[in-house]
């Protein structure tokens, strides 16, 4: 059955913007980008957003949604107020137009995690693990890079100034899902610490419940990953091995 639904969207650029209101028909079932999609194709021709696969597969849809970060294209209308509903783009980054925003500083983050680096006796097709190892690294693999996690991190969204020294949560996974691969050579912890700000992170956990993919960003890649850091930092036996071996 269709109804009228007043749709509240920040409309702006670099400059400056506002909210602005339009009225769009929409059908039961349908989600947030269906509406915004039909308010584009009908009455916002210029309306800036960005989407592509409509299956909460690509997370490029990322918005706030009522206040909170979600994919547009898995918001069900029917969990949100039935009369009105506001659409502002991610707060944590810089606003381009409309609803997309610039999203560099991930892909900046990205480019200083360090690859993969196996054992150099090894060639591919010589790597062997225990598929327990397989199935932990999996779920740090369904990262979808919507940046939700990132944009809701008060860490970054409640302080500019601490992006430079904070790579946030997507981040921490990459570097878990790499530091828990038993073929991984690289000590990455020294890294995460001083380079990529884990020691800001206090464990709120708002970055899990945010997640599209179900990762448990906190619980199983930032907490080992603080375990580790610390263990590496404190270990007066493990430093004593390592000082010995340098001499
Ligand atoms: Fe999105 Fe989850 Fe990946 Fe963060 S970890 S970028 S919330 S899919
Ligand atoms: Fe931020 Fe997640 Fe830590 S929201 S503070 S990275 S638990
Ligand atoms: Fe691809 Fe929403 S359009 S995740």
């Amino acid at each position: 059955m269709g109804r009228d639904l007043l749709l509240r969207v920040w409309r702006g650029d670099t400059s400056g913007g506002s909210l602005v209101e339009y009225t769009v028909p929409v059908e039961d079932g349908e989600v947030v980008l269906d509406a915004v999609l039909r308010l584009q194709a009908t009455q916002a021709g210029d309306l800036a957003v960005r989407w592509n696969c409509k299956a909460g597969k690509c997370g490029s849809c990322s918005a706030e949604i009522e206040g909170r970060p979600k994919l547009m294209c898995m918001a069900r209308l029917s969990t949100l107020p039935s009369h009105s509903i506001t659409i502002t783009p991610l707060r944590t980054f810089p606003v381009i137009r409309d609803l997309v925003t610039d999203i560099g500083f991930n892909y900046a983050r990205a480019r200083q995690v360090l690859s993969f680096t196996p054992p150099p006796h090894l060639r591919p097709g010589e790597y062997r693990m225990r598929q327990e190892e397989v199935e932990r690294a999996q779920e740090f693999r369904k990262c979808i890079e919507c940046w939700l996690c990132q944009d809701v991190c008060h860490v970054i969204r409640d302080h500019e100034d601490n992006k430079p020294a904070f790579a946030g949560p997507r981040f921490f996974i990459r570097h878990a899902e790499l530091d828990m691969h038993p073929l991984d050579t690289l000590d990455r912890r020294r890294m995460l610490r001083e380079q990529h700000g884990l020691g800001l992170c206090n464990i709120t956990k708002c970055c899990t419940e945010v997640c599209p993919a179900g990762i448990k960003i906190t619980d199983n890649a930032i907490i080992p990953m603080k375990e580790r850091v610390v263990d590496h930092r404190y270990d007066p036996l493990g430093r004593l091995i390592r000082s010995w071996r340098r001499r």
